[in-house]
Parts: structure tokens; sequence; C-alpha cells
């Protein structure tokens, strides 16, 4: 069920995304670090997204996704979805993700995200179905083939005018090579607002490590 939802996911994702393959590297304007955030800026990464401890997400007023890098090396990122039923209004579903881990920069200009496995969760809520909340572990490692970063003079997210770095990262469309872009990012907080970021948990319970697509907790 989680396999075919987050395939439905990816989906959804690749419908949104914009085509943009003409920026190119070279269009890097500043560094990486930061906490970058599509649309409205609500989904951040953080502790106002998620709770290591208590393993409580907040839900965000509404859907994005937020990536932060820090210059040593590590990553975090939030992603929230959210599907309406348009034939019953209170039978949505909504993900939330999260997961962080080291990033590198890889010789070919790619970047190479590697989640630690026992720390990244994801949330299900679906008010209609059987189990209307259910957690699972997730760790989803993430090759970008490649990203760039420029000067958006007219940045979604602000009406007042006034220009913003924005971030753009593709999908790995097979073999390495560039797919889609993502949904564009902004930057929205630097330095990053990002839990700590050493490993937080030891061991994945229950890991049934289907290419990383969401372990199986309870
Ligand atoms: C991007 O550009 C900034 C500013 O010149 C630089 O500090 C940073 O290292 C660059 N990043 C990469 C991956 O080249
Ligand atoms: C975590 O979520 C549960 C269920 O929504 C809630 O009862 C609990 O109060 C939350 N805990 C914290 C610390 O927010
Ligand atoms: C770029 O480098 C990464 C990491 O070594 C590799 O996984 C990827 O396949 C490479 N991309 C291409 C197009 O060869």
């Amino acid at each position: 069920m989680l396999r075919s939802y987050i395939a439905s996911l990816a989906l959804i994702t690749g419908l949104l995304t914009g085509s943009t393959l003409g920026q190119t590297f070279a269009n890097n304007v500043t560094g990486i670090s930061g906490t970058w955030s599509t649309g409205s800026g609500h989904v951040r990464t953080g502790l106002g997204f998620f709770n290591p401890i208590t393993k409580n997400f907040t839900m965000p007023s509404t859907s994005g996704t937020s990536y932060s890098f820090t210059d040593d090396g590590f990553f975090e990122t939030s992603t929230f979805t959210y599907k309406s039923n348009p034939q019953v209004n209170r039978c949505f579903t909504a993900a939330l993700s999260w997961q962080h881990g080291k990033f590198t920069f890889n010789a070919n200009n790619s970047l190479s995200l590697s989640p630690f496995p026992a720390d990244g969760f994801v949330q299900v809520i679906s008010p209609c179905a059987g189990q209307t909340v259910q957690m699972f572990h997730y760790s989803q490692f993430e090759l970008i083939p490649m990203w760039n970063i420029y000067t958006d003079p007219h940045p979604g997210f602000q009406s007042g005018g006034g220009s913003a770095y924005a971030m753009t990262l593709y999908n790995d469309g097979g073999n390495g090579q560039a797919g889609a872009a993502k949904n564009v990012m902004w930057l929205v907080e630097r330095p990053p607002a990002m839990l700590p970021t050493e490993q937080l948990y030891q061991e994945v319970l229950n890991s049934v490590g289907a290419e990383g697509s969401g372990d199986a907790k309870s």
C-alpha cells in the first residue's frame, strides 16, 4: 500500500514539475547551504515540521517540499503532499515525510543524498481508510543529477517585490541523467533551519529494505 502510494506521489510530483532544463550548473550564484522551500514556504525542515523524539509531525497549512543543506555535508528534507477526494471531502490522503543524512558533491556535478535509515519517517493520514494514521520508517537515497541556483527577480512566494535565490533540483531520469525538474524552491533561511545533523537512532525496526521506499515499522 505504501509502495503504491509513494509511486503515485512520484507521479503527482512529476506532473506538477515544470520543464526548465535550459538552466545549467553555471547559473550557480550562491552556495547550496540554507533551507530551501517550494511555493508559499510553509513546508520547512526542522523541529516545526517533525519532532524526532516524540515522532510527531506538524501538518503545514499547504503542501510542499523543503531541502536544507549545510556547508559540512549534511542535508534534511521535509515533504507534505495532500490529495483530496472530490467525491467525499473528508476522505483526503495526506503524507508527511522527513529524513536527514549526508550529501556529497560528485565529480560529475551531481549530488548524492544518503539518509540515515533509522531516522526517517513517513506518516500517511487517510481518515477513510481502516487505519487512519500510519507511520513507517522512510529512507530514500536520492541522486540529483543536475541542480542549479539562480537569482529569481519575481519569486512566487512574495508579492511585494524583491528578488530571492531560487534552486532547481532535477530528478534522476535513469542512468544518472537529468530527468524532470522538481518544483522550484526558494532560499527561505540561512543558516538552515535543521534538526541536529548527526544520526539520532541506531536501528531500523522491522526493516524490509525495499529500495528505501519506506520500511514498515508498525
Ligand atoms: C556555488 O557558488 C558559490 C558562490 O560562488 C560557491 O561558494 C559554491 O561553492 C558553489 N557551489 C558549487 C557546488 O560549485
Ligand atoms: C503527538 O501526536 C499525538 C497524536 O496526534 C498527540 O496526541 C500528542 O499530543 C502529540 N505530542 C506532541 C508532543 O505534540
Ligand atoms: C554521476 O555520478 C554519480 C555518482 O558517482 C553516478 O551515480 C551517476 O550515474 C553519474 N551520472 C552519469 C550521467 O554518469
